[in-house]
């Protein structure tokens, strides 16, 4: 059963049965969102059918879906490892960002600093810097530009400036960096800042044990873990109960719902919800530690979640190692930017090709039914600081648990046919 996790995982997904230029699409984008199974089709599906209705009255549907989205919090709950009074639902990071940093800023005064770091994308980052126009300092912590990791010499120095809020991503999307963020949390705490932690990359490649971090407010999207279009926000409780949140009187002003403006997105809370069991089901199936746990365990939605993503992470980290190594040995025109062997990562990887933008090498691969990106992915900092910005970025390939070995030989092999790639390139106008 346990080698066969390749195999299921695949056959949930209908989407891998789409075809283009005559190949199955290989879908190496989960960084920018990953394709959805079918139990969490069925489900957003069942919500619009049997359920769907607002919130707050008494007939039937109504109150199913009431009883829906509290269900979601509690799943959400186990995800976070927090109470469902700190699960909030929003449109997505971006969005639930924004409103965090305009609630946080009614608590600041001009002339306190909120830090941010060169490492993260945008979202995580222009929220803090239009709180410039309100007279907040923002100051930034470097990226070592070799490793692509946070310099965290740099980090302790900025925090001299006893920040009010420190905005830190848990993984890099640009280049798959994981950062010790339970340090940084730590660190924070000590000068007396709120720590907000972007996990929307790492999601989809760890467990998050917000208690064990410490995190403040600690942000994700459903989308880049088999969801749909969603954000999804831990806010420790004690610590939202303090803000003074954008909303409107009519709306509850005690946690979780004081951040949750308007309706919610209910059909895609429901799907995000079956993501996340989606994830459980995994851990029950292939988690090969949950054999040496007792049956009380086994039967624990949390233990299941943690049980998954590690056997994905195992999945994944093995064709990660086997897609760096190829490139290395195969492509001399290739140059990965990234942490350092041994430094933790996800399987998100990013290269240059020498010759090429990556917008052409994405095209000419996406032409062949390889699906990466290509451009700075919202985490123009980093770019920029690679040096990378005004040659196009990077191209970055993805590994999600639906991906195989087979797939990156595809890649692999376009990637060496370079007569082909300078043919294709000379079609684009
Ligand atoms: C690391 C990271 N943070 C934030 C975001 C923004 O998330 P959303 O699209 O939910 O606003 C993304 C999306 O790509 C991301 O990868």
């Amino acid at each position: 059963m346990k080698d066969q996790l390749p195999e299921y995982v695949r056959k949930q997904f209908p989407a891998l049965k789409r075809e283009f230029n005559g190949h199955p699409v290989a879908y190496l984008d989960g960084p920018g969102g990953y394709q959805v199974p079918e139990s969490v089709i069925t489900a957003v599906n069942h919500y619009l059918i049997d359920m769907n209705a607002n919130v707050g009255d008494q007939f039937e549907t109504a109150q199913n879906t009431s009883t829906i989205i509290q269900d979601a919090r509690d799943i959400f709950a186990d995800f976070f490892n927090c109470s469902w009074e700190e699960v909030v639902f929003g449109a997505n990071m971006t969005t639930l960002n924004f409103a965090l940093a305009q609630a946080l800023v009614r608590q600041l005064t001009p002339g306190d600093t909120v830090l941010i770091t060169e490492l993260d994308h945008e979202a995580n980052r222009g929220p803090w810097l239009q709180l410039m126009d309100r007279g907040i300092d923002v100051a930034e912590v470097a990226m070592d530009i070799d490793t692509c990791t946070l310099d965290m010499e740099d980090f302790r120095n900025k925090l001299l400036k006893k920040p009010k809020v420190v905005a830190v991503n848990y993984a890099s999307n640009g280049v798959g960096t994981i950062s010790d963020v339970q340090k940084i949390i730590q660190l924070s705490h000590e000068v007396g800042a709120i720590a907000v932690i972007d996990a929307v990359h790492f999601a989809a490649h760890g467990s998050i044990d917000v208690k064990k971090l410490d995190a403040d407010f600690l942000l994700c999207s459903a989308y880049k873990f088999f969801g749909p279009h969603i954000g999804v926000m831990y806010a420790k409780k004690e610590v939202l109960s303090q803000l003074a949140p954008l909303n409107l009187r009519t709306q509850s002003q005690s946690p979780p719902y004081m951040m949750e403006t308007g309706t919610l997105h209910h059909e895609g809370i429901v799907g995000a919800a079956a993501a996340v069991e989606f994830i459980a089901n995994i851990g029950l199936k292939f988690g090969t530690d949950l054999d040496e746990q007792s049956e009380d365990l086994k039967s624990n939605r949390r233990t299941q979640i943690i049980s998954g993503l590690r056997a994905f992470e195992n999945y994944e980290m093995g064709l990660t190692e086997y897609l760096i190594e190829a490139i290395a040995s195969n492509i001399s025109k290739a140059v990965v930017y990234g942490p350092a062997p041994g430094h933790p990562r996800t399987s998100t990887v990013s290269l240059t090709y020498e010759g090429y933008t990556a917008d052409q090498i994405a095209k000419y691969l996406g032409n062949r039914a390889l699906f990466v990106w290509g451009g700075h992915f919202y985490a123009i900092r980093l770019v920029e600081r690679l040096g990378l910005l005004d040659r196009g970025g990077l191209v970055r390939v993805g590994i999600a648990p639906y991906n195989n070995e087979a797939e990156l030989v595809r890649l692999i092999e376009a990637l060496q046919d370079e007569d082909a790639l300078q043919k294709f390139v000379t079609t684009l106008s």
